[in-house]
């Protein structure tokens, strides 16, 4: 009978809301040590305890004033108080007959007096509880169980806020994920054709070699001269590709670490003008000669991502714009410790009121499904996450998106 219960549809899910605070078999924490404090002293009990029923176990959290671990479900007191999902009281154990003859009771220490109250999850499932233990008989005043009730319920919450934060990193390193992968998506189609051509040239050279050779032709000094231009293209198919996984990887792992302000500009301009080819816009960037020994603080790959995000979204833009002259610039500007690479572009500057909206996620004004709306808010939280800003400017009659590192 209590087996069967304890393979129930409810009891499994009982177990999976349980399971998903990860807190069986963790190491005691003071937040919770101070709780079951709080019980002991307010309601002057030798014993309390802060506990979970796992599937055929209790396993105590915390507790004050014995050393128990864990203990089997069935011999476990709180079973009750799990299984009517109130506070339960029982004055004196000796005399009510579902613990009368328990081994703690009848003997050594000689239990008298329990009350506990259940942690109850916001969709009612009972996962454990907070109880308090005497060695005589008692009563307890509403106010007492009042405050067993709050404490329990204190402790609930701060399994919840756990929760809720694991979720929401996760959530975000989705949302990074996908933001990402629609950024390298747009650069597939360029990058596709990047390595088209070089190999468009590598067939017609070795076409050229085969023919030679079919007609005993082949002389050393065409067979090298086929083999080097090979080589050449073949070592622009390798950076395109290395630069493709640069971008593609998360790179959340990397250590935050000076780069060189040039060498993340050309890698990212490598994918971009490419891209801009044929499109009619023009594309400045400013001479980064007086940068030279410029170091910007933090995680290669996702400042390269961040300021790609940034031209990506300037293209989209000055594309839809209808005025003629349509350019996009890159600027930089030292400013006492801080360097800011400048995006700035030819569309009509943003109104106010989307201006306020932009850096949240999924904000897009891209129909069909073009934009995730997570391009900004992304690439803010990246930057902010090596102490730099990320931020839109349009103070001086022109629109600039901002990113600010640390130097060194
Ligand atoms: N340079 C810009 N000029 C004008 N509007 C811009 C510019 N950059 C961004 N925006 C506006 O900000 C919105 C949000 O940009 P964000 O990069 O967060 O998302 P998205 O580009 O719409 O989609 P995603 O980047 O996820 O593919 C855009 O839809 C666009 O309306
Ligand atoms: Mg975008």
């Amino acid at each position: 009978m209590e087996m069967n219960s304890y393979n129930s549809e409810h009891e499994r899910e009982r177990l999976s809301a349980l399971r998903r605070y990860s807190i069986l078999d963790t190491p005691e924490e003071d937040r919770f040590d101070q709780l079951t404090k709080i019980a002991a002293y307010s309601l002057d009990m030798p014993i309390a305890t802060l506990s979970f029923m796992d599937q055929h176990r209790q396993w105590f959290k915390s507790r004050v004033g014995t050393e128990i671990r864990q203990t089997s479900r069935i011999q476990s007191f709180c079973r009750y108080t799990l299984e009517s999902g109130k506070t339960l009281i029982v004055p004196n154990l000796s005399q009510d007959e579902r613990f009368s003859h328990s081994p703690i009771v009848t003997g050594n220490p000689y239990m008298r007096f329990y009350a506990s109250t259940p942690l109850t999850t916001s969709e009612g499932f009972h996962i454990g509880t907070l109880c308090v233990m005497d060695f005589r008989p008692r009563v307890l005043l509403d106010s007492q169980i009042r405050i067993l009730e709050h404490l329990a319920r204190t402790a609930l919450l701060e399994l919840e806020n756990d929760f809720n934060r694991r979720q929401t990193k996760e959530t975000e390193s989705l949302l990074r994920t996908s933001s990402r992968l629609a950024s390298v998506g747009e650069l597939a189609v360029g990058i596709a054709h990047e390595i088209n051509n070089p190999l468009a040239v590598i067939q017609i050279r070795i076409d050229h070699l085969k023919r030679l050779a079919l007609t005993g032709r082949v002389t050393n000094e065409n067979a090298l001269q086929c083999v080097e231009k090979v080589e050449q293209v073949v070592d622009r198919i390798h950076s395109i590709v290395r630069g493709l996984s640069t971008f593609a990887r998360s790179g959340g792992d990397d250590p935050v670490q000076g780069n060189r302000l040039s060498a993340v500009i050309q890698d990212v301009l490598f994918f971009f003008e490419e891209r801009m080819q044929g499109m009619g816009i023009r594309f400045e960037v400013e001479d980064l000669s007086k940068y030279e020994g410029t170091f910007i603080r933090g995680k290669t790959v996702q400042i390269a991502q961040a300021i790609l995000n940034l031209l990506i979204n300037a293209k989209d833009a000055v594309q839809d714009s209808t005025s003629a002259d349509k350019w996009i610039r890159i600027s930089f500007r030292n400013e006492l410790s801080k360097i800011q690479i400048r995006v700035s572009d030819s569309a009509p500057s943003i109104p106010p009121e989307i201006a306020l909206r932009l850096f949240q996620p999924f904000f897009t004004t891209k129909m069909n499904g073009k934009g995730t709306g997570l391009g900004l808010s992304v690439s803010r939280s990246l930057i902010e996450s090596f102490g730099g800003k990320l931020y839109l400017d349009q103070r001086k009659g022109e629109k600039s998106f901002v990113i600010e590192l640390l130097q060194g």
